[in-house]
């Protein structure tokens, strides 16, 4: 393979019947070794709610990058950026968010984030990315948990108004649509009426977005009895570092949040968990 591969690959819109290859793309790049198909629903969720937001790196026909955006308006989230490991530092992955880039300026979004690996992080700064904290994923434990009462957490199958307005003034953008998706693949919704939730997603807990520490609490060591395994932590939340530590949870990984444009929203105040890497 010579080295001006970058000349040669198309960056195209993904379709539906992308999510197949696209997801062992990001399996090769981050070596992945859990099965795949929890991988090819992510990349099915992010075309499902964003069916324009994903794209595709393309050589001699075949994928061998990929990269997706969620448009919240004020805000947009970049993710699920790889390059196959052989065709790397070519500039593929450059020429991916350059395209996605391109098409969030176009939208008129003011901000981009993104959770960025220690690869990806020199990439984002040559695009003008800062550096804001880190997003930390916990192994939550069991025993640790095991001595603290969680009453008063109901789990629903649905999405009630009030958790969804929570999280609105959280996060700073309405991310309803995103979060009905998760909600028709099952997960499990846990809410203290008025004062937080959270989603289950077979093992992985998050948003958690609570009014209070107690409440975060008590949400997340229910979520751990109901089998919640891991959650995503944002550094810049004290409070939230705090309760995982707490709570017995060990430090797994960790990614740098950058971003582009102005500081919007301002703080994370009230969240605990963070719906994902490639979300917000
Ligand atoms: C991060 C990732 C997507 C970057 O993709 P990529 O195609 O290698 O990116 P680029 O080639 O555009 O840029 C990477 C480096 O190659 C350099 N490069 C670009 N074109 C080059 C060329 N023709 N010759 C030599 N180097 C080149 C870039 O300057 C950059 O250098 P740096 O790392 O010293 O800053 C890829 O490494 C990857 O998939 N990693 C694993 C998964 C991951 O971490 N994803 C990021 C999630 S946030």
């Amino acid at each position: 393979m010579g080295r001006d591969v970058v000349g040669r690959v198309v960056i195209m819109r993904a379709r539906p019947s992308d999510a197949g290859a696209m997801a062992r793309v990001f399996v090769k790049a981050f070596g992945h070794r859990g099965p795949l198909e929890p991988v090819v629903t992510n990349f099915g969720v992010s075309m499902e709610v964003q069916p324009d937001g994903c794209f595709v790196a393309l050589l001699n026909s075949s994928v061998i990058g990929t990269g997706c955006f969620f448009d919240y308006g004020r805000v947009a989230w970049v993710g699920n950026v790889a390059v196959v490991p052989e065709l790397q530092r070519r500039g593929v992955g450059t020429a991916i968010m350059l395209r996605i880039l391109g098409e969030l300026r176009a939208r008129g979004v003011e901000t981009v984030r993104l959770d960025a690996t220690e690869q990806g992080r020199r990439l984002y700064r040559k695009l003008g990315f800062v550096e804001e904290y880190h997003t930390i994923m916990y192994r939550l434990s069991r025993e640790a948990s095991e001595e603290v009462s969680y009453g008063g957490v109901e789990v629903l199958d649905e999405l009630p108004e009030f958790a969804l307005e929570f999280d609105r003034r959280a996060f700073g953008a309405d991310r309803t649509h995103v979060l009905a998706s998760w909600v028709r693949r099952r997960a499990k919704v846990l809410v203290v009426a008025r004062d937080g939730y959270a989603l289950l997603r077979k093992g992985f807990l998050g948003p958690v977005i609570a009014r209070s520490y107690g409440v975060a609490k008590t949400l997340v060591t229910r979520a751990i009895r109901l089998g919640a395994q891991r959650m995503i932590v944002p550094s810049a939340s004290r409070d939230a570092v705090r309760l995982v530590e707490e709570l017995g949870a060990e430090e797994v990984t960790r990614c740098i949040r950058m971003r582009l444009g102005p500081m919007y929203p301002k703080d994370v105040g009230g969240i605990y968990g963070i719906l994902g890497c490639a979300k917000g």
